[in-house]
Order: structure tokens, then sequence, then C-alpha cells
């Protein structure tokens, strides 16, 4: 009996840790490309009010290291929907849930040039 139980306790750690893993990776199983991916974003919905000679907020969007710079409070607005701003032309539910991966993604792969 006793042996029996450790051995459905051992069957259940490993289940954990299996799925846990592979939880883990599936979080990020892209490798989003700065040119290809994240800047075009930025450009169809962001830059015409933060561009350096229009930066709203002081926030520019525009190149490589301004969305660098700008990349957490930038997740964080997308995520709560507070930009692009109300009326604004805005990204559907599923480019918005598509770009959020991208953009962790991007971040958690290093944040590369590329
Ligand atoms: C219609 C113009 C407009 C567009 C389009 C726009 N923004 Fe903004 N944004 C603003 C203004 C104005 C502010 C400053 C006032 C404020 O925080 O609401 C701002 C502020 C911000 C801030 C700073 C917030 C803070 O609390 O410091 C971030 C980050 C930001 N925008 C990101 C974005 C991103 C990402 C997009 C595209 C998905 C975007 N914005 C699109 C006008 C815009």
């Amino acid at each position: 009996m006793k042996i029996k139980t450790n051995l459905f306790l051992l069957f259940c750690l490993s289940v954990c840790i299996v799925s846990c893993t592979k939880d883990k990776t599936s979080a990020c199983d892209i490798d989003p490309s700065f040119a290809v991916d994240v800047q075009p974003f930025f450009d169809m919905y962001c830059v015409t009010c933060h561009e350096s000679n229009s930066a709203s907020g002081g926030v520019v969007l525009n190149d490589y290291n301004a969305v660098n710079n700008h990349i957490n409070s930038s997740i964080s607005e997308i995520e709560q929907g507070t930009m692009p701003p109300y009326g604004m032309p805005s990204p559907t539910t599923s480019e918005k849930d598509s770009i959020l991966e991208i953009l962790n993604c991007w971040v958690s792969m290093g944040k590369k040039d590329n």
C-alpha cells in the first residue's frame, strides 16, 4: 500500500515536471525579428504620434533604440488597451494577442536587432 502510494506520487510529480517544462518552452517557441515582426506594428499603429519630431508623452517608437527604451511601458499600454488611444486605428483582438506574444518573446529572446 505504502509503495503504491509512493509510486503514485512519483508518477504525479513526473507528469508535473514534464508538463511544466513543456509549458515553459511553448510560452516562447517563436524568435521574432525586430525588422519583420516588431517595428511594422509600431509603424502601423504608433509612430503617427510617437516620432522623433512629434513625441507624444516624450515617447518615440520609430527605430530600434527608441522601441528598446520604451518596450515595457508599450507592452503594458497595449495590454490595457490604452494605446493606441480610443478612436485611433487599433489592432483587432487577435492582432493584439499575437503582437503581445511577439513583443513578450522578443523581450525574452534578448531584444535582438534582427
Ligand atoms: C493619437 C496619437 C497616439 C497614438 C496613435 C499612440 N499614442 Fe501613445 N501616447 C499618446 C499621447 C498623447 C501620450 C501622452 C499622454 C498619455 O500618456 O496618455 C502617449 C503616451 C504613451 C506612452 C507613455 C505612457 C506613460 O504612462 O508614460 C507609451 C508607452 C505609449 N504612448 C505607447 C504607444 C504605443 C505602443 C502605441 C501604438 C500601439 C501608441 N502609443 C499609439 C498618443 C498616441
